[in-house]
């Protein structure tokens, strides 16, 4: 490279601090793809003779082959997995190998290598989500007549079933696959044959290259193709949003696993001691899930930042696109995968969830809804209650216990049907709207994840 234009070689340090090799090798298996297409573009257009497209095809096959089994050394000096690649070609083969980066540039080939990269890595992801949500609906299932108390604000609100709360966390994976779904789609367009910037005087048959790596056509605007790099702010920031949800689940495990809470027992395999204090369960994992999030997040900004100042076309800092990129591939897929072997061996402890949505105070709201159907203003309702509830508190008895004087004192109309208020299989059996978590509807909704997630 240097040897045309410069009377030096570049200093070492600068062949160090410029390399991507070290990290943007993992591109190989698509950079040869994307070589051998454009070479048969070349012998389309009559660049190469059928011997040398021979040649190539074969030379980049060997060449990913010894990859693949560790035998091919890269290059530092080489900066990055195209020029290595290409080099490589042209020891084995000579001079055909010389003729590949005809009407190309590593601006639209790198382009093109991470699109087709995060393909990949993209339907992999989709699925290590599918198999988590697998995950929980088996949980919903296995508890699914097991009620705990439902938080907000952390203070114990409503009773809920606990297949509800573990059927919430597979809606919230469930945004997260629509939305690395609709990123993928943004990643359809080839931007092969874009060269450097203003595409290039040999003109070969885009379409036809870009439908044998498997896009669904060929980008619009050489300038913008080579420099566009939405698609990686687009899907680490879908990163971020899943690394948010796994960090919310596992601020509710590391809660449940509490003494405080004691609604979940990791498997001792997912659990770890202290050095010091022998009694220590820690959950290390969900701890760990709970800090990734944050270069989730980091990796989205690194991106934001880096790309928001540069001036049309392609920059170098935008190889600093790579790094944050397989950082965060890495770091969800890893967090994904632990979690589903995590949850599957936990088990929920039945007496401490039971005792704990027990406690006739979280059906005080249902208590409001009785006075309503009797014809009470909500209001007027919300407020009685609250004085039952006061009055209990001071006499020391739970809610359902309340004396009927009491009762009779600050709101007549519930004397009747107190009791029944708080029978708690009624109060879970009343809520029958949509998306409301009567025993039926969350029957009905563990049979409607097990059907989505059938095979995907
Ligand atoms: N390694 C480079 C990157 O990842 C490839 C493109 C280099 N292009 C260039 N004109 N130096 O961005």
């Amino acid at each position: 490279m240097w040897q045309g234009r410069f009377q030096e070689r570049p200093a070492e340090s600068l062949s160090k601090f410029g390399q991507s090799v070290s990290f943007d090798w993992r591109l190989y298996r698509q950079d040869i793809a994307g070589s051998i297409a454009h070479a048969r573009g070349l012998l389309r257009a009559g660049i190469l003779s059928e011997e040398e497209f021979a040649a190539i095809e074969k030379g980049l096959k060997g060449i990913e082959a010894d990859i693949s089994d560790g035998k091919l050394r890269f290059l530092e000096e080489l900066e990055d997995v195209h020029m290595n690649i290409e080099a490589e070609l042209t020891r084995r083969i000579g001079e055909a190998g010389a003729k590949l980066h005809t009407a190309r540039s590593r601006n639209d080939q790198v382009a093109t290598d991470v699109r087709m990269y995060l393909r990949m890595e993209g339907g992999r992801i989709v699925r290590e989500i599918s198999e988590l949500q697998r995950v929980f609906v088996g949980l919903a299932k296995k508890y699914h007549r097991v009620l705990i108390p439902g938080y907000t604000h952390l203070q114990r609100a409503q009773p809920v079933p606990v297949a509800h709360h573990f059927l919430a966390y597979c809606e919230m994976l469930e945004r997260d696959k629509e939305r690395l779904a609709d990123a993928l789609k943004r990643i359809r367009l080839c931007p092969l044959g874009s060269g450097a910037i203003a595409g290039s005087t040999i003109v070969l048959d885009r379409e036809a290259i870009a439908a044998e790596l498997g896009f669904d056509g060929v980008s619009q605007n050489s300038m913008d193709a080579v420099a566009d790099r939405d698609f990686v702010c687009e899907f680490l920031s879908v990163f971020a949003i899943l690394g948010m949800h796994l960090s919310r689940i596992s601020e509710d495990a590391i809660l449940w696993c509490s003494a405080e809470f004691g609604f979940l027992r990791l498997s001792d395999a997912y659990t770890t001691g202290s050095s010091l204090m022998p009694q220590k369960r820690n959950p290390d994992v969900a701890e760990l899930v709970r800090g990734k999030s944050g270069r989730l997040v980091g990796n989205l900004v690194s991106l934001l930042v880096m790309t928001k100042g540069l001036p049309l076309t392609y920059n170098r800092d935008l190889q600093e696109d790579k790094e944050p990129l397989f950082d965060s591939l890495d770091t969800v897929s890893s967090c994904l995968r632990i979690f589903a072997e995590m949850f599957a061996t936990a088990e929920i402890d039945v007496a401490a969830a039971r005792a704990a949505a027990a406690d006739p105070v979280l059906l005080a709201t249902d208590l409001a809804d009785y006075l309503v159907q009797r014809g009470v203003p909500f209001r007027r309702a919300h407020e009685m209650v609250g004085r039952m509830v006061a009055r209990a508190e001071q006499l020391g008895v739970r809610l359902s216990d309340l004396p009927a004087e009491e009762i009779e004192r600050i709101a007549p109309l519930a004397v009747k049907g107190f009791g029944e208020v708080f029978d708690l299989d009624r109060a879970m059996r009343v809520r029958t709207a949509p998306g409301a978590p009567s025993p039926e509807r969350i029957a009905e909704r563990i049979a409607w994840w097990e059907q989505r997630l059938q095979g995907s």
